[in-house]
């Protein structure tokens, strides 16, 4: 799967997908990340990104072109690309359309705005695909992006490593222990379950279901 970001701090994203999973899935050619800023795409001298509003209103809107260009600078690297645009009003993503994403694209393409939105024409000329990571306002799109990439990817078959990449199909702990097997904390002690530490794998996987 490939994912193209397409915003004004494409940087901000970067720190998280060079960490963990996403970074093995990235060394192991799994996934591919690309960053386009949209102040390379502009064409005047103060490489402005942003306009005030028609017909007034707080806060400063994204142009359409630098937009318009960077994704098509995405498009020409892509295969068979879905192009996404954040927006708290959009469909709410999930598991399901994670795996409608990885299933029926090669690549995806994320138009993260910023301030109080991107020139309307940018959807209606694209038809993006229009996703809400939750019912709540965030700032930008780099968050739903990195939020979209991570499900994608631990959902691809063998990027969780253990050959059973979907989460609902693992035998996982809902509530993991690790050691030390007993501690001591503000005068309580707190031990992990007997039927953990007893090695009988048949009691532990009855254990964990029954959790
Ligand atoms: N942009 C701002 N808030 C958002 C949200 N909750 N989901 C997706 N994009 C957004």
């Amino acid at each position: 799967m490939k994912y193209h970001i397409i915003s004004v701090f494409p940087e901000s994203t970067s720190s998280y997908l060079e960490s963990s999973l996403l970074k093995r899935a990235k060394e192991n050619g799994i996934i591919d990340v690309s960053f386009y800023n949209i102040r390379d795409y502009t064409e005047d001298k103060h490489n402005k990104v942003d306009d005030r509003p028609y017909g007034g209103g707080p806060g400063m809107v994204i142009s359409a072109m630098p937009v318009l260009k960077a994704v098509e600078d995405a498009v020409e690297k892509s295969e068979n690309p879905l192009i996404v645009f954040f927006t708290p009003h959009g469909e709410e993503f999930s598991n399901t359309m994670a795996d409608e994403i990885k299933d029926e694209y090669t690549d995806a393409i994320f138009i993260c705005g910023h301030y109080e939105g991107v020139d309307a024409r940018v959807t209606q000329i694209l038809k993006t695909k229009n996703v809400s990571i939750g019912n709540y306002v965030l700032t930008g799109g780099e968050l739903p992006a990195l939020v979209m990439i991570d499900a994608i990817t631990r959902r691809i078959p063998g990027v969780l490593g253990d050959g059973l990449s979907v989460e609902e199909n693992r035998i996982a702990p809902k509530d993991p222990y690790t050691r030390p097997e007993c501690f001591e904390y503000q005068g309580e002690e707190y031990c992990v379950p007997e039927v953990l530490r007893s090695g009988n794998h048949a009691k532990i996987d009855e254990f964990r279901k029954e959790n």
